[in-house]
């Protein structure tokens, strides 16, 4: 068997279009667009490119965007002022703080000082207690991503054994909330899982973010199983990897992600999804 594409950077693209037209369709109704602030502590290059991507993608769709750098340096007091002014600023629907902070700031304390309806990443205790309990909210963008790649592939999810690799806050715990909301079965690995591949073995739909290159073999991958790679790895020579061997699995599974070009577009189609919904939320058209 040799797996299907899933084409994450088509599906983000027809996201952002139907972002745009119902951007143009609320300014048509005398509301302003939506506005997105994103801060960027320091230097980490890899967060520069994710940055770049996310303002990019907001002036595809009409979202306004309020770009704040800040240097490493800045203290964590200080970062909390400039998102308290955010939060009291009404042209600002969604506040983005990249992840991750440098080490003296408490990325916690950054999360819970975000105005929850503007929590655009999903990352605040009030959405993901929301997301937990199965009630509408801002979802993590990744997963909700990754839903959505499901979805318009036609990958039924229902009755399905799904093992995810990884159990970060920002992927890995709320995939699963949404895997399980959409009907699935959960095993959810990390760093501590005993027999590791044999989880695997097991799973219908694979959701591999633990961050190690090329990781999941194919030898372990079920004949027919849903492969959903959310890793992106620098490799020594420059190259991106994902943190599945994707030749070598993409020769058993039926569906699988490709990096760069799965999931990671995906987040910032749902981060663009996320700024419209709490646009929409904070200042609804009146009935
Ligand atoms: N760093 C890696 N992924 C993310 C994300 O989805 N949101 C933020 N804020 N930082 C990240």
């Amino acid at each position: 068997m040799t797996a299907q594409l899933i084409d994450g950077k088509q599906i983000s693209q027809h996201i952002i279009e139907q972002v745009k037209l119902r951007v143009e369709a609320r300014r048509g109704r005398g509301k302003p667009a939506p506005g997105l602030a994103v801060i960027r502590v320091g230097e980490d290059s890899a967060s520069r490119i994710y940055v770049r991507n996310k303002l990019k993608a907001c002036a595809r769709c009409g979202v306004n965007s309020f770009s704040h750098e800040v240097p490493d340096s800045i203290s964590q007091p200080d970062l909390l002022a400039l998102i308290d002014r955010l939060n009291r600023d009404p042209a600002v629907d969604g506040i983005l703080v990249q992840l991750p902070l440098p080490g003296h700031i408490n990325s916690d304390a950054v999360t819970d000082g975000i105005d929850p309806s503007k929590d655009v990443d999903g990352f605040h205790p009030y959405n993901i207690g929301r997301l937990m309990l199965g009630l509408a909210g801002l979802r993590p963008c990744t997963p909700r991503g990754v839903m959505t790649l499901l979805q318009r592939s036609g990958i039924a999810i229902d009755g399905k054994d799904a093992v995810i690799l990884g159990r970060s806050n920002i992927v890995g715990r709320p995939m699963a909330l949404e895997l399980l909301h959409a009907g699935a079965t959960i095993t959810v690995c990390h760093s501590r899982t005993r027999e590791l591949p044999k989880k695997v073995a097991s799973a219908d739909l694979v959701v591999a973010a633990l961050g190690k290159p090329r990781f999941v073999q194919g030898s372990w991958v079920k004949s027919g199983a849903v492969v959903i790679d959310v890793g992106i790895n620098r490799l020594d020579d420059g190259s991106l990897a994902g943190d599945v061997d994707f030749e070598a699995v993409r020769q058993r599974a039926a569906w699988i992600t490709p990096v760069p070009g799965g999931v990671g577009p995906m987040t910032v189609a749902s981060l663009l999804e996320n700024t419209l919904q709490a646009a929409e939320n904070r200042d609804p058209d009146s009935s």
